[in-house]
């Protein structure tokens, strides 16, 4: 075990859930027993909190790995189990959605309103010509008309593929090729940072080369003006025409309900196929477990987007299904203030609070006192997802948002899985700083070496999955053969060839098992840097710089180098109070690499270390590690097309100061 590994294993606190919330927890630690004692069978029990149509025959068919099959021959609609239900049995008056535009306008549509605009989007759809199994592209901002449109989609057994509204006309383009959507659904645009910020131009753009796309529905929103062109339709002048009556049909539970598009290592993007029924299972359950969600009293909000999977499974699809009231924001968090996510969970009472850990630094980075202007006392649950969480930024947001009380649920997942794998139960884990805990109840993940071998506690190696799950990716959309290679050709059957062994799921991220057993995610497995033939995370150094007093976020990347293979080189954003010029800036990195030494071991001690003002984020929040890269190689810059702001990329090659 390498120094570095054993350091990290130090972070020794623990926080078990509130005696009250445990108490009234929907789900207890038996679920891990039954779940143990036979996993198919709580699988099938979990598919019954929803509303089949259809019941199924077998729960799974495994017979074609790592093809799998949930719930064969049920049949149900996606759609009817997120509204129609709810409003049969009498709820259509709770709110769905307290929807808030970045402007301040705020729009309240309760589950019968919601119900009946996705019937009218549905038969507008249908009006077009859309028929089930065809494909749907959307291109919305955070505006209610998104959800419904994806409701409508899966009402009709249309595959939907959202695109984030972030993404050029390029990146839509190769999305709505790669599935031949028949139609776009879009807006004229929404509101970021304090303006307007138009769509439809870019859907234009990307349209012209898309032969298989016959109509474009276009949302008002801003008002500004809109090229026209005959394929154009307004969402007002169809969809809010259409009859609000609608009757769900049941599709098979292995149809496929959306395809949403991930990066991979090479530049293509794949398209990541899910489908209905244990798609809707895991989702629905994992949101009732993990979230604790009593629909009859919370206030849930995910600050994600609809355009990445978090916005699929956390804001449409798992709560909408269980029925529970939600807020969406449509804008930016600092716009026009700092304190705008606390003002909106003041507002409308939030309980359960979804965010991700680069959401939770910025928030320190803009200082304690901002948080500490709001009451925040209605959350009683907090949740992270993206990437690994600091343990400094996980004890930041339970102190300054968590009121030093509330639980964190630390949750692991892909856009391939579907759904949360591996979590604390709120109501059940102790949890760790920093430390997605254990997988969920029906979940079997472990921690493997370079053989495949399982890892013994305190051991570090490949994050994997050793049985299917109702909502995992089927494959990968028009190409089973990358789908195979990608995740299933790196241990077990894949690569033996042997039937008798099992298939195993590569997650693509490096995990440890602490002494208990416990699991730390350390970020990609490409993010892992191997110094002098030790193997570090970029996640761990990083962590180790976030903890010093001075740092407010810090990005790390293995450089090469000639003697130890890669060397460790750390961006660090000081504080805003810090000086950085001259000695000062000179001292502080003196510090900060023997804080890391002191921390990590000296394994783990930068080579360099750069002060800068930002760092290079992809849209969703990801350091761009890859930029950072060619930065410490002091390589020309490469595509930098999916940066949330290219400008930062000039701002670290002018503005940076370093030293060895
Ligand atoms: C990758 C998947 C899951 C929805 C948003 C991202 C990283 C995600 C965690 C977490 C450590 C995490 C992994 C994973 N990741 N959640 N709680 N702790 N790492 O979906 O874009 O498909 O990215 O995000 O590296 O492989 P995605």
């Amino acid at each position: 075990m390498s120094e570095a590994l054993a350091n990290l294993l130090n972070e020794t606190r623990q926080f078990p859930p509130p005696a009250e919330l445990a108490a009234a927890a929907n789900v207890t630690a038996d679920a891990y027993i039954e779940a143990q004692t036979d996993r198919l069978a709580f699988w099938e029990r979990q598919a019954g909190r929803l509303t089949w149509a259809k019941q199924w025959d077998q729960v799974l068919d495994w017979s074609t790995p790592p093809f799998a099959k949930w719930f064969v021959g049920g049949q149900l609609n996606v759609a009817y189990n997120c509204l129609d239900r709810h409003v049969e049995a009498g709820r259509g008056d709770r709110v769905a959605i307290h929807w808030e535009g970045e402007p301040g306008d705020t729009r309240t549509i309760t589950y019968a309103d919601l119900h009946r605009m996705t019937c009218q989007a549905a038969n507008a759809l249908t009006d077009l010509g859309v028929v089930a199994g065809d494909r749907v592209a959307i291109y919305l901002p955070m505006i209610p008309e998104a959800a419904v449109a994806m409701l409508a989609c899966a009402r009709i057994g249309a595959t939907h593929s959202v695109v984030f509204g972030g993404f050029s006309a390029e990146s839509l383009t190769n999305r709505i090729q790669d599935a031949s959507a028949k139609v776009v659904i879009t807006a004229d645009g929404g509101y970021r940072r304090g303006k307007p910020s138009a769509l439809k131009p870019t859907v234009d753009d990307a349209v012209a080369n898309c032969p298989s796309v016959e109509h474009v529905l276009v949302v008002r929103r801003t008002g500004e003006q809109v090229g026209w062109s005959e394929r154009d339709h307004w969402w007002h002048e169809t969809v809010e025409q259409a009859s609000t009556e609608h009757a769900a049909q049941p599709f098979d539970a292995e149809h496929p309900l959306f395809i949403l598009y991930t990066s991979g290592t090479t530049a293509r993007p794949k398209g990541i196929l899910h489908t209905t029924g244990g798609y809707l299972t895991q989702t629905s359950y994992t949101s009732h477990a993990v979230f604790d969600l009593k629909p009859e009293s919370d206030v849930y909000w995910c600050t994600a987007d609809i355009g990445w999977v978090t916005g699929h499974s956390y804001i449409v699809y798992g709560p909408l299904s269980n029925g529970v009231s939600q807020v969406m924001y449509e804008g930016t968090p600092d716009t026009p203030h700092k304190g705008r996510f606390w003002e909106i969970v003041d507002r409308y009472g939030v309980t359960i609070l979804y965010t991700a850990p680069t959401l939770i630094r910025t928030m320190m980075k803009w200082g304690d006192e901002i948080p500490a202007e709001y009451s925040l006392s209605t959350l009683r649950l907090l949740g992270s997802v993206g990437e690994p969480i600091n343990p400094e930024a996980w004890m930041w947001y339970r102190q300054h948002v968590g009121r030093g009380e509330l639980p964190i649920v630390d949750t692991w997942w892909q856009t391939e899985t579907g759904a949360m794998m591996i979590s604390p139960l709120p109501g059940v884990t102790a949890a760790k700083p920093g430390s997605a805990m254990t997988p969920l109840p029906g979940v079997n993940a472990d921690v493997v070496d370079d053989q495949g071998q399982s890892v013994p506690n305190g051991g570090g190696g490949y994050l994997v999955l050793r049985e299917p799950w109702p909502s995992m990716l089927r494959t990968i959309w028009g190409d089973d053969n990358r789908f195979i290679e990608t995740y299933w050709s790196r241990f077990g059957a894949g690569v033996s060839g042997n039937a008798d062994d099992p298939w195993i799921y590569f997650a693509g991220d490096g995990a440890k098992k602490d002494d208990d057993g416990h699991l730390w995610l350390l970020g990609r497995v490409d993010d892992v840097m191997l110094v002098s033939g030790h193997n570090i995370s970029t996640t761990e150094v990083e962590s180790a710089l976030v903890s010093h007093p001075s740092v407010a976020e810090a990005a790390v990347v293995g450089a090469t180098d000639p003697t130890t293979g890669q060397a460790i080189v750390a961006f660090a954003i000081p504080r805003g109070s810090i000086d950085t010029a001259g000695e000062a800036g000179e001292q502080l990195i003196a510090d900060l690499r023997n804080h890391v030494a002191k921390t990590l071991g000296p394994i783990a001690k930068p080579r360099q270390i750069m002060l800068v003002p930002e760092l290079p984020k992809t849209r969703s929040g990801k350091i761009m590690r890859r930029l950072l890269r060619d930065v410490a190689e002091n390589r020309s810059l490469g595509d930098v097309t999916t940066l949330q702001d290219s400008s930062v990329m000039d701002l670290i090659a002018s503005g940076m100061s370093g030293g060895k």
